[in-house]
């Protein structure tokens, strides 16, 4: 039995105290991860962005919104688990500023939303990894292999899973996974939790 941390959702990055800027990660790919490990009696602790999904019974939920929320909850556990699946679809970019008050109408016409940089947190936490197993999901729309094995190579992932944009929402997908020591596995197309028990059978054992 190990202790696994699993990122999950999207992260949700803040205009104003109604409006956001997000992706469309349902979070299902996630939470399968984090019930396939459960399912093979490792203990398990998910970070999850805003879903509509209810956590499995048994993990240490933590709900976040933005991505240094997701970040510095991560940072809390990371030190005490032997594993971590970065499923989270982290936003690449916030509004640079995130007015307090709701933008009024007349305050939108000509507007220009500044983004600046979030903290890549698979890349983060893996570079403190001491031999601890990282994977990565990419979700890609082309070129997809030659950029997961860049990414891989780049956030120091023993192994990243990837899918397509058809994935995103979807029930059943199909995933390749990759390994660092050059291995290529094919999964699916399945249903999410069973592509996920494979994912974790492929990496974990
Ligand atoms: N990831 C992360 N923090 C980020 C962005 C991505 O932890 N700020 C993780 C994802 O959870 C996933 C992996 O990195 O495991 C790859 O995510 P992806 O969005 O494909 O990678 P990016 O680095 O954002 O690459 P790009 O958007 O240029 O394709």
């Amino acid at each position: 039995m190990v202790r696994v941390l699993v990122t999950a959702g999207p992260t949700v990055e803040a205009l104003d105290p109604v409006r956001f800027l997000s992706n469309r990660s349902s979070g299902r790919m996630g939470y399968a991860v984090a019930r396939a490990l459960l399912a093979r009696g490792h203990e398990v602790v998910l970070v999850s962005g805003p879903v509509s999904l209810r956590a499995p019974a048994g993990v240490t939920h933590l709900g976040v919104e933005s991505a240094r929320e997701m970040l510095r909850a991560c940072r809390d556990y990371w030190q005490d688990c032997d594993a971590l699946y970065a499923v989270a679809a982290v936003a690449d970019y916030r509004p640079k500023r995130a007015v307090l008050h709701k933008l009024k109408r007349h305050e939108g016409e000509g507007q220009v939303i500044e983004l600046t940089p979030n903290p890549d947190i698979v890349r983060t936490l893996a570079r403190s990894k001491q031999g601890r197993l990282v994977v990565g999901f990419a979700l890609e729309s082309r070129c997809g292999e030659v950029e997961a094995r860049r990414k891989m190579e780049v956030k120091k992932l023993d192994f990243v899973a990837l899918n397509g944009p058809e994935a995103q929402g979807a029930e059943r997908s199909s995933l390749l996974v990759l390994g660092a020591d050059g291995s290529r596995v094919e999964l699916g197309p399945t249903a999410k939790p069973g592509l996920a028990r494979r994912v974790v059978r492929a990496t974990l054992g």
